[in-house]
This record gives structure tokens, C-alpha cells and sequence, in this order.
């Protein structure tokens, strides 16, 4: 069957975006055939679309880290055709046609199933960037992580995975605040329920210093680089950072000072390769106990706009998060 895709070539000149019309025989072996109704824009998608090597390899290639859908094929018991399901990371989107294509097909153990009260279209406004701010929460209470014991920095406040951060931890009680480089967004990030913003800059200066003033109950940093240590610098003591990203640099100008005074800890925070079962029961949770109301981080997309916010999302300016509806 045939279907509609945007597709990245690599040519002399760099990596070319066009819409093209594929045959599902075009799409890798796999157990199951997912007519994709809705998709998301996650950074790393766009690291994909401009050939880095880092996430894709192999080109004509669609990105798309996301995808919530229904089964037209499946060569397994476990899954039936009509089943609405979500996947997200693995290798979706990387090396194996992703997303952005009105069709994937991925093997069974990539599958969650949509939880209940969700709708595909909400999951993607979660997809990965709200599941890794889940994660990072996650990860920060079973460090033993209450409300109460100070804010909470998140770093990249405005992006898709600061932005949900700063909406569920200040949904579950607890203060946050926030470091963004968008002076026009506080407003929004104050809606979100952040009680303190933090210019991007700032949260940049002191960098040379061994430690800093104990400020942080925790910290969810996206950005990695000087800001993520000096948010280390600043955690209270015994306090958690769960790191999840790069945007700003993957090199941390560390010393072993913050940890062996203030017993503070590093947490590493990856959603891609999460077992599945733990990725259904934090997506159970997040159609559940953590539901949000994020529709004001919803920007809507579609396969022709989504060229124009692959630019945005590399230059640091896009705001919450990018729904890319297949069917429009
Ligand atoms: N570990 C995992 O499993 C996992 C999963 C998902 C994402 N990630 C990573 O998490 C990071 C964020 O992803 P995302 O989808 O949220 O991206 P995003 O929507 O582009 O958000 C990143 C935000 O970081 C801030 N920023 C941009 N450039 C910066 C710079 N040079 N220095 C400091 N801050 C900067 C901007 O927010 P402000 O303007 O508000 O500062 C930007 O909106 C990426 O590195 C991504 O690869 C990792």
C-alpha cells in the first residue's frame, strides 16, 4: 500500500527534506504494520534530518522518534489488527524508517498499548520528550526526592522535555524553578508553575567555581554542559539531577568536590532503550495518577510544516511541544 512520508536525502550539496509518496515494501521487516495517525517533534529528529551521524546513518531515511497508531498488520498473537498503540525510541526514527511516515513497521517489542483515557493525540503531545520528563522524575523520587525540600531547577524550561518537567513536578507539589533563554515565555512558564525563573546566562556564570550555594532540591537538566554542573554545585545536600540531554554541550566541567561533600547525586535518565514493560507502566502512569493538561504546549503540525520546525527546534526556539498530525 502506499503511503506519504518526509523523507531526508543525503546529497553533495547536504541533507535534502521532500514529502514522497512509499510503498509499505519500502519499510524494513518487522511483525507489525501501524497506520500512524499522529507523530511528535523531538529534538532528536531533527539531529536525524541533518545527518547526524550520530542518530542516523543510513540514508533516504524518515525521522520520527514517535508514533501512536493502529495495527493494519500483525504477524503475532500478542497484538491485533485495530489495536491502538504508541511507540516510542528504540530505534524508531534513527536507523529504522520512523514517524514521519504515515506508515511504520516495527517489531512486537517496541509496542505499548495506548493507555486507557489517552488519546493517540495526547500521547504524542507526551511522546518521548514528555515520557523522558516523566523519567527524570521518576528517577528523582526513587533517589528519595520530596516536595518540600527545595525547588526543583529545570534546565531548557521552555522545550518539550523542560516544559512538561515544570508542569508535572509543579502538579505534584513541588516548587519549581526555571532556567530558560526566552525572556517573552516567563509568563507561560509562571502558568506552567514555575515560582522562580532563571535568566539562561545566569545560570551559566560562576562555572570556575569548586561549589556553590546550597539552593536546589533537586534539578532535571536538559541542556548538559557548564549549566548542568553548576545546577550539580547548587543541589542541596543529598540532593538528586537526573540529566537527559545535550542541547547546549555534552562535556560537564566536573569535579568530584559536589559529590563527596554534599553526597549529592548524577542520575543518568534514558528513555530510548527502557526495557518496554518499564516504558508501559510509566505510560500507564502517565494516563493515570500523573495525567496533565498540556494543551497549551501544543504546537499542531503537519507533514508540509514540519521542515519549517526541524530549523526552529536546532536554533533553540521552539515552545513545549510539536504534534505532527499524519492524516492532515
Ligand atoms: N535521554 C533521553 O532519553 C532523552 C529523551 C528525550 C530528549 N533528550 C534530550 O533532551 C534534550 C532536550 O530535548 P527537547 O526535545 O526538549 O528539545 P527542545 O524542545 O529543543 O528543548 C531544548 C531547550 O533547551 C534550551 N536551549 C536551547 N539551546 C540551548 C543552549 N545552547 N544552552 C542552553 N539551553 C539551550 C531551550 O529552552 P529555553 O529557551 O527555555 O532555555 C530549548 O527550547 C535534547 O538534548 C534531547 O536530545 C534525551
Amino acid at each position: 500500500m502506499g503511503f506519504k512520508a518526509l523523507l531526508i536525502e543525503k546529497t553533495d550539496s547536504g541533507f535534502t527534506r521532500s514529502i514522497v509518496e512509499r510503498e509499505d515494501s519500502d519499510l524494513p521487516e518487522g511483525d507489525l504494520l501501524i497506520d500512524v495517525h499522529y507523530s511528535s517533534l523531538n529534538y532528536k529528529d531533527a539531529l536525524s534530518a541533518t545527518g547526524n551521524p550520530g542518530v542516523t546513518r543510513n540514508f533516504p531515511h524518515t525521522p520520527g522518534i514517535d508514533a501512536a497508531g493502529l495495527i493494519i498488520e500483525s504477524n503475532t498473537a500478542d497484538w491485533s489488527v485495530g489495536d491502538k498503540v504508541v511507540v516510542i525510541g528504540f530505534d524508531l526514527g534513527m536507523n529504522t524508517a520512523g514517524g514521519f511516515g504515515q506508515h511504520i513497521r516495527v517489531p512486537a517489542g517496541w509496542l505499548v498499548a495506548l493507555p486507557n483515557g489517552m488519546s493517540l493525540e495526547q500521547s504524542m503531545l507526551i511522546g518521548t520528550a514528555g515520557f523522558t520528563a516523566a523519567l527524570c522524575v521518576d528517577k528523582l523520587q526513587m533517589a528519595g526526592s520530596v516536595p518540600g525540600q527545595g525547588p526543583i531547577l529545570v534546565t531548557g524550561a521552555t522545550g518539550g522535555v523542560g516544559s512538561v518537567a515544570v508542569k508535572l513536578l509543579a502538579q505534584l507539589g513541588y516548587e519549581v524553578a526555571a532556567v530558560t533563554g526566552k525572556a517573552e515565555q516567563h509568563d507561560w512558564l509562571k502558568k506552567l508553575g514555575a515560582t522562580e525563573i532563571l535568566d539562561r546566562d545566569a545560570a551559566r556564570q560562576d562555572a570556575n567555581r569548586p561549589l556553590l550555594k546550597e539552593r536546589w532540591g533537586g534539578a532535571v537538566d536538559t541542556v548538559g554542559g557548564e549549566i548542568l554542573f553548576n545546577a550539580v554545585k547548587g543541589l542541596k545536600y543529598g540532593c538528586s539531577l537526573a540529566a537527559c540531554g545535550l542541547v547546549d554541550s555534552p562535556a560537564i566541567p566536573a569535579t568530584v568536590l559536589p559529590f563527596i561533600l554534599r553526597n549529592v547525586n548524577l542520575l543518568g535518565v534514558d528513555s530510548v532503550q527502557l526495557p518496554v514493560n518499564q516504558k508501559a507502566a510509566l505510560w500507564n502512569k502517565l494516563g493515570g495518577e500523573w495525567q496533565m493538561d498540556l494543551s497549551s504546549h501544543r504546537s499542531a503540525l503537519t507533514l508540509h510544516t514540519l521542515s519549517g520546525a526541524i530549523d526552529r527546534i536546532l536554533a533553540g526556539q521552539m515552545t513545549g511541544r510539536g504534534v505532527v498530525d499524519l492524516k492532515a
